[in-house]
C-alpha cells in the first residue's frame, strides 16, 4: 500500500509511534530512532516513502528467496485467490497444500515423507520438539524428555523455541518459563572449539541416551548467533551419534534452507536425513507466512494406532491455500530458474566481497558459504553496536543492512542480479570504511 492521498511519512511514522508494537524494539527507541517506511519493493530492492532505493541486504529477514514480488509469485496468489483463500484442515485438505506436501517431499533429504504445515520458523519447530517428545512418550521410551541444542543457537521466539535457543538475548529473560535443555559449550571462533562442541554432545548422548529425546541443530549455520559457519564434516557426527544411541536428529533448516548455503538444504552438505526438518521463510519465497515440519515414516508411523495417539497439535492456518499455492510455485520457479545453479556463481562473489571486506580496518573476521557473508567488527556479540554504524551508513550509500550486533552481514535474494549483488557488497565495503574513520 502507498501512503494514502494527503497522508506525508510524518504522519504515518506518528501512527507507527502511537500504536505498533514493533519487535525486538525498547519503548525508548521507539520514541527516537526514525523507521524506515516501506511502501513498495520489487526484486532486491526495497523502496521508502521519500523514493529512496535501498537494496535488500537481508532479503527482509532471510525470507526473500526469490527478490520481492517476483511475477510468478504475484500471478500465483492471484490465481489461488480466484478459488480459495483458506479452508480449515480438520478433516479436509486442499489442492495447493497436497500438491505442496508431494513437492517437497520430492526435493527434501531421502527419507522425509511427511508434512506438518505450520505458520512460521518458531511453529515449525513447536511441532518438531512436540513431536519428538509426543513420539518416545507413546511408544516405550516415556522418560526421554530432555533435548540437546547448541551453545548460539537460535529456533524462534516461542517458548518451546527459546527453550532451545542459546543467545542469551533471546533467553535469559524467560528462564522460569522454559524446559530442560543441554546447551552443548560454546565453540568460541575456532574449528577446534566445534569439535569439543561436538564431543561434549556425542558423551552426553552415550551417558544419557534413554532420557534423550533429540539434538536439534541449525546446520552448519547458526544464523542469529552471527551467522557462524560449522564443519559439515560435524553434521554427520551428530547424525552418526543420534543414529548410535537411537535417538532423534531435528535439523532446523528455517534459515540455511532453500538455497542459503548453496545447496537446496545444509543437511545435504553432510549427506545427512534428519529425522526431522523444519522449514520456513525462503519456503514461501517470503511472500506468505507459511512453514513446514518434515519427518520420516518412522516417526509417522509412532502416531498410527487410535485416536488417542494422534499428534495434538494444530495451528489454524495449517496447510493455508494461499501459503501453499505461493510456497508451491517458489518450487516451481527453484526449478525453472535453476535457481541453485545461479548460485553457485553469486556464491563466489560473495566470498569474494569477504576477502576484500576482511583487509580493512576494524574487521576482525570475515566468513561467507552460499549466499551468506559475514564480517565481525567488535567482540560484543548481538548486544554490541559496531554494526548499527554500519547500518547508518549503509543506508545513504542504498541498503538496507540490519546488523546483528557487532557483526555485519549480507543475505540477499538468491538471484540478486550480479550487478546489484556487486554493488550491495560495495556499499557494505565503503561503509565498514566510513563507519570505522
Ligand atoms: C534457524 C531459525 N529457526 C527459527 C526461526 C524462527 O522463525 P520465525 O521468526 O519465522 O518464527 C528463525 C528466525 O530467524 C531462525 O533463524
Amino acid at each position: 500500500m502507498r501512503l494514502p492521498e494527503g497522508m506525508t511519512r510524518d504522519d504515518l511514522v506518528a501512527l507507527h509511534r502511537a500504536h505498533v508494537w514493533p519487535p525486538y524494539t525498547s519503548a525508548d527507541e521507539h520514541a527516537t530512532r526514525p523507521p524506515l517506511v516501506i511502501v513498495a519493493a520489487e526484486g532486491a530492492w526495497l523502496e521508502d516513502a521519500d523514493g529512496r532505493r535501498l537494496l535488500d541486504g537481508n532479503a527482509s529477514w532471510w525470507t526473500s528467496a526469490l527478490g520481492h514480488r517476483h511475477p510468478r509469485i504475484v500471478r500465483a496468489i492471484r490465481a489461488q485467490l480466484e478459488h480459495l483463500e483458506h479452508a480449515a484442515m480438520g478433516g479436509a485438505t486442499n489442492v495447493a497444500a497436497a500438491l505442496l506436501a508431494k513437492g517437497l517431499v520430492e526435493v527434501a533429504p531421502p527419507g522425509l515423507v511427511r508434512v506438518h504445515f505450520s505458520d512460521d520458523g518458531s511453529t515449525a519447530v513447536e511441532v518438531a520438539v512436540k513431536l519428538a517428545h509426543q513420539y518416545w512418550a507413546q511408544n516405550g521410551r516415556p522418560a526421554r524428555t530432555r533435548f540437546i541444542s547448541l551453545a548460539g543457537a537460535f529456533h524462534g521466539d516461542t517458548l518451546g523455541a527459546v527453550a532451545l535457543g542459546g543467545v542469551a538475548a533471546f533467553r535469559a529473560l524467560f528462564g522460569p518459563l522454559l524446559f530442560d535443555v543441554m546447551h552443548a559449550p560454546d565453540p568460541g571462533d575456532d574449528a577446534a572449539g566445534w569439535e569439543r562442541l561436538v564431543e561434549a554432545v556425542e558423551q552426553e548422548l552415550t551417558r544419557d541416551s534413554d532420557r534423550i529425546a533429540a539434538v536439534v541443530v541449525e546446520p552448519l549455520v547458526q544464523g542469529a548467533a552471527g551467522m557462524r559457519v560449522w564443519p559439515a564434516a560435524l553434521l554427520r557426527r551428530l547424525r552418526d551419534a543420534t543414529t548410535r544411541a537411537d535417538t532423534l536428529l531435528i535439523c532446523d533448516e528455517v534459515f540455511t534452507g532453500y538455497g542459503r548455503t548453496g545447496r537446496m538444504w545444509a543437511s545435504e552438505h553432510a549427506g545427512v536425513t534428519p529425522d526431522l526438518l523444519c522449514t520456513a521463510k525462503g519456503f514461501a519465497a517470503g511472500a506468505l507466512p507459511m512453514a513446514a515440519t518434515l519427518a520420516t515414516d518412522r516417526l509417522w508411523q509412532g502416531f498410527s494406532g487410535g485416536s488417542a495417539r494422534a499428534l495434538m497439535h494444530g495451528h489454524t492456518f495449517c496447510g493455508h491455500a494461499l501459503g501453499a499455492a505461493v510456497a508451491l510455485e517458489t518450487l516451481a520457479i527453484f526449478r525453472d530458474e535453476d535457481v541453485l545453479g545461479g548460485v553457485q556463481h553469486k556464491q563466489q562473489l560473495i566470498a569474494r566481497g569477504f576477502a576484500r571486506i576482511a583487509a580493512l580496518p576494524g574487521v576482525v573476521r570475515t566468513r561467507s558459504l552460499g549466499m551468506i557473508g559475514a564480517a565481525d567488527l567488535g567482540a560484543g556479540g548481538y548486544g554490541g553496536q559496531a554494526g548499527w554504524r554500519v547500518y547508518d551508513e549503509a543506508l545513504l550509500r542504498g541498503a538496507y543492512l540490519r546488523p546483528l550486533g557487532d557483526t555485519v552481514y549480507v543475505t540477499p535474494p538468491l538471484n540478486t542480479p550480479d550487478a546489484d549483488l556487486e554493488r550491495l557488497l560495495d556499499v557494505l565495503h565503503d561503509s565498514i570504511a566510513a563507519a570505522h574513520r
